[in-house]
């Protein structure tokens, strides 16, 4: 927990107190509170307000519970606190350009070419071949998001494409559908060098764009598969054991929703596929997992024909 010394105030955000701030607003809007505005300060100075407010966050977040009483009264408008920071985590969102086009595959071109020939973090200078923005069905039920590509996938320029790939494709074909019918990416879209875990800055960078093909698949559900994607769809740290079996209400980051249709979806998180490859006695437990989604999605597991 951060103190209380005004001086200490750092002027621009943890990337951590800020993923909490950024979850605590979430949590405000699900409540149907959107104005915001500073709570008057003795503090000229504003510091030791934006203290307690980033405390406060960071006690929620941690409890996973609301704060102030004060703040879950029906008004629309919350008296909070709010830090000095360079960037203005509560400005309003503007739609996306892919938010005016109806046909989801074009609407996935367009977050393409934004994307480019990304040099937006280190990542671009680390050995990449190419970009792997994702596949599959621009209108999938089911998504699924792994954390970033490794030798094969930066060759074919295609997600889950190598040895983790292949299980996935066997996981999805137990659920009794095929990979073409879901939509597949990664936090981050550019390899790692050596199959590094991507870091932190690397994911908040790239998965923006992430975000934003969420926004368009509109899925039902989405699997997280293993810690990175997980912590960093969530925005929040915590052990796989904590994080598995059960639902998370998901809504994509720094969008605006333009659909009354698609408010956000279910986020299932499960075992990476590389890491089942390196402990095949998880798989029943993903597996578990799969049934939980498959349930939500009202499908059926095919018999068995053995
Ligand atoms: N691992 C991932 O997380 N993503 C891929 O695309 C491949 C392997």
């Amino acid at each position: 927990m951060l103190s209380l010394s005004a001086s200490a105030m750092p002027r621009t955000l943890d990337p951590e107190v800020r993923s909490a701030l950024a979850a605590r607003i979430r949590y405000y809007n699900e409540m149907g509170i959107y104005d915001f505005y500073r709570r008057p300060l003795s503090d000229p100075s504003g510091e030791v307000a934006a203290t307690i407010a980033v405390d406060e966050a960071e006690t929620a977040v941690l409890a996973n519970q609301p704060v102030l009483g004060a703040e879950m009264s029906p008004r629309k408008a919350a008296a909070v606190a709010i830090p000095i920071v360079e960037e203005n985590i509560f400005e309003v969102i503007a739609l996306k350009p892919e938010q005016s086009v109806s046909d989801p595959a074009k609407a996935l071109k367009i977050i393409r070419e934004d994307l480019g020939d990304c040099t937006r973090c280190v990542l671009h200078k680390q050995g990449r071949k190419q970009i792997v923005f994702g596949v599959g069905n621009p209108k999938a039920d089911l998504m699924f998001v792994g954390e970033g590509p490794g030798a094969d996938e930066d060759e074919k320029g295609e997600p889950f494409v190598g040895r983790a790939g292949q299980l996935l494709n066997n996981m999805i074909k137990a659920m009794g559908i095929d990979r073409e019918q879901v939509y597949i990416a990664n936090i981050v879209k550019c390899r790692p060098p050596g199959n590094r875990t991507p870091e932190r800055e690397e994911c908040e960078t790239c998965s923006p764009f992430l975000m934003r093909q969420i926004a368009v698949v509109k899925p039902k559900v989405i699997v997280a598969l293993g810690a990175v994607a997980a912590k960093t769809l969530l925005a929040m740290s915590a052990s796989m054991a904590q994080l598995r079996g059960r639902f998370y209400d998901f809504r994509p980051t720094g969008i605006r929703s333009n659909d009354p249709n698609w408010d956000g979806c279910k986020l299932a998180v499960t075992y990476h596929p590389a890491f089942l490859l390196r402990d095949p006695r998880q798989k029943g437990e993903a597996w578990k997992d799969l049934q939980m989604v498959m349930k939500e999605l009202g499908m059926k597991a095919p018999k068995q024909t053995t």
